[in-house]
């Protein structure tokens, strides 16, 4: 089910050599999860997609990533503002929003799973991943 968290942070680290092999990643569901997910894997130079089931999730995503990248690069440019603001543009500019779920799982290196806690709902997610 959901990969944890801290696999994951390795996974993406930008100097590993999964960077070199992942370079598309999609990430269902854009909760609390999904959003730290996609965040980390944008950061690290990732193309991602979130898809989520409909646009309200999505917007509600794409706003929390938006402020916690705030928040992450006052700490880190704190005397360089602009490269803040360079620094968030260019980690969102890596991100798409979907409700695509067939077509975004088509062409990606790595796909994961963050909907809600309900195995029926994710045994159909991933037969539908699978087809
Ligand atoms: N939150 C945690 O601390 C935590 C820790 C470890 C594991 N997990 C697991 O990670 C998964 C996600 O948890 P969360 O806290 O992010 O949940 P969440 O409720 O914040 O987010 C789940 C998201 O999945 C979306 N979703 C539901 N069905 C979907 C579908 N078919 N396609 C696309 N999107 C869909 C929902 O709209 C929602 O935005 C769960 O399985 C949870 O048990 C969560």
């Amino acid at each position: 089910m959901a990969v944890p968290f801290l696999m994951l942070n390795r996974c993406f680290s930008s100097s590993s050599a999964m960077t070199a092999a992942i370079k598309n990643v999609t990430i269902i569901g854009g909760g609390l999860m999904g959003s730290g997910i996609a965040q980390v894997a944008a950061q690290t130079g990732h193309q991602v997609t979130i898809v989520e089931v409909n646009e309200d999730a999505l917007k509600k995503a794409q706003a929390g990533i938006q402020t916690s990248l705030q928040r992450v690069a006052k700490k880190l440019y704190k005397d360089k503002p602009a490269d803040g603001e360079k620094f968030v543009k260019d980690t969102l500019s890596r991100l798409n929003l979907s409700m695509d779920l067939t077509g975004s799982v088509k062409n990606t290196d790595i796909v994961i799973e963050a909907i809600v806690e309900n195995i029926d709902i994710k045994h159909k997610l991933f037969s539908t991943i699978d087809r």
